[in-house]
């Protein structure tokens, strides 16, 4: 007898569940969007790179260039990356990757005020957005990593975030068929076996590619006067005055300038006092100081602050005219930078900053999520 049409369905529904053979997954040997190929490298092409005034544009001038970026990474070395990035197999109990944290969907973070790892417990801080983490000097909120290979290990070996270790994350990848081989097309030192310095490198790769300059603020800069709306262009406007000072620390055309500033934006209720990059360095200026964020894609990273303090961009706006160290809690002395004061902005033009920040978001060259990553595990999204 023939198989009926629901016994068909259920083979079909099966033969989709299963992971599909992984062997034939392939790497890109195309540059990603806004990088051009040159002798197998990729490297960024951006309107930006005509500009060089860095310094003399001044704080918030629009034809300013960009800080030194990351790139000359090969091809499928960057689409190594961006398999191992969504790929569970680099964490301790297979549910966790760096995707979990850093959703693509979700502006590159994951929604949450504190991120939650394979030990389901918050961690101690917010997940930032990865977009163009390929132009940044220091790493994490309180700055103590100075490259994305440097970076990586807190993540990796983290007990609250994928909790592996260097011998387990090699014995798994050196224990998948799929990875053996993609690794060796890609570092030919790889073949005997794969070290986690290869791990670090394809995943620093892949975060380098993660360029969002296209959002409607760049193309005013770029000359196109009717990129923004009125209100927008109030906002820019407020952004960069300075009685507001923003662009003095998020600084265009990145929206940082890289330092570490004591600001005194509260803890979440109940938490005492993150000494941020105080504690890095016992250096009493910088307790509670940490990193500017980039604000490129800020619209998409709801909540805001360190530890996710701030629900709306909205509240996290108005902290900037509550008085200068109106958060900080009592007995604390925190040396509060120079340029927050007590700009006293108005409801409005609280407002008009909102909107202004919203003409960051750009995603265009947003990359595709694996439909099966190497391991043949699900991807936790
Ligand atoms: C459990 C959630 C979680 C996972 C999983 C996770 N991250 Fe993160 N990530 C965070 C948090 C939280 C921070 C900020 C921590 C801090 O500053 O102390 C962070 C910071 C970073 C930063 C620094 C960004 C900046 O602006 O300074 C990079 C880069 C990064 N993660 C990449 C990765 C990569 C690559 C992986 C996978 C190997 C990964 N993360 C896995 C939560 C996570
Ligand atoms: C003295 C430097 C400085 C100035 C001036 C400044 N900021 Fe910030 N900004 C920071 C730092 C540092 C943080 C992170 C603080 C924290 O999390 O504790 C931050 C965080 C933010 C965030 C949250 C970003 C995120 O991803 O969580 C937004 C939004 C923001 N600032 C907007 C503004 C606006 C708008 C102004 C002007 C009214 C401004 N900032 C002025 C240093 C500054």
């Amino acid at each position: 007898m023939a198989p009926g049409p629901r016994l068909l369905a259920v083979i079909a529904a099966l033969t989709l569940a299963a992971p599909a053979p992984a062997a034939n997954i392939a790497l890109s040997d195309q540059c990603p969007a806004s990088f051009e190929n040159r002798d197998g490298r990729c490297r960024l092409q951006t309107a930006y790179s005509t500009y060089t005034s860095l310094r003399d544009a001044g704080v918030g001038g629009l034809k300013t260039g960009l800080p030194a970026f990351r790139d000359g990474f090969a091809p499928r070395e960057i689409d190594l990356g961006r398999y191992l990035f969504f790929d569970p197999v680099l964490s301790a109990n297979g549910k966790v990757a760096c995707v979990s944290c850093h959703n693509p969907a979700r502006g590159f973070a994951d929604s949450r005020g504190r991120s939650v790892g394979v030990a389901r417990q918050p961690v101690k801080r917010n997940a930032p957005s990865l977009w163009n983490v390929g132009f940044l000097q220091r790493f994490f909120w309180d700055g103590r990593a100075h490259s994305l290979e440097e970076q990586v290990r807190g993540p990796l070996y983290g007990g609250a975030e994928m909790a592996t270790t260097p011998a387990r994350l090699v014995a798994a990848l050196n224990g998948t068929p799929a990875y053996r081989a993609l690794f060796a097309q890609v570092y030919p030192d790889a073949a005997a076996a794969i070290r986690s310095e290869h791990v670090y490198r394809a995943l620093a790769a892949f975060e380098s590619s993660l360029v969002s300059l296209n959002s409607r603020y760049d193309l005013y800069a770029h000359g196109i006067a009717d990129a923004l709306t009125p209100r927008e262009l109030e906002g820019l406007n407020i952004f960069r005055s300075f009685v507001a000072r923003c662009a003095e620390c998020h600084t265009p055309p990145l929206f940082t300038n890289q330092q570490i500033a004591v600001i005194g934006m509260p803890e979440p209720d109940g938490q005492p006092l993150d000494p941020g990059a105080g504690a890095i360095t016992n250096e009493p200026m910088l307790r509670g100081g940490f990193k500017v964020p980039s604000l490129r894609n800020v619209a998409l990273t709801a909540p805001y602050g360190h530890a996710g303090q701030f629900r709306t961009l909205r509240e996290t706006v108005a902290f900037y005219t509550g008085g200068r160290g109106h958060a900080v809690p009592p007995g604390e002395r925190l040396r509060i930078h120079w340029h927050i004061w007590e700009p006293k902005l108005s409801d409005l033009e609280l407002d008009r900053l909102v909107d202004f920040l919203g003409a960051l978001t750009d995603e265009s060259f947003r990359p595709a999520t694996p439909a099966v990553v190497p391991s043949g595990l699900p991807v936790p999204l």
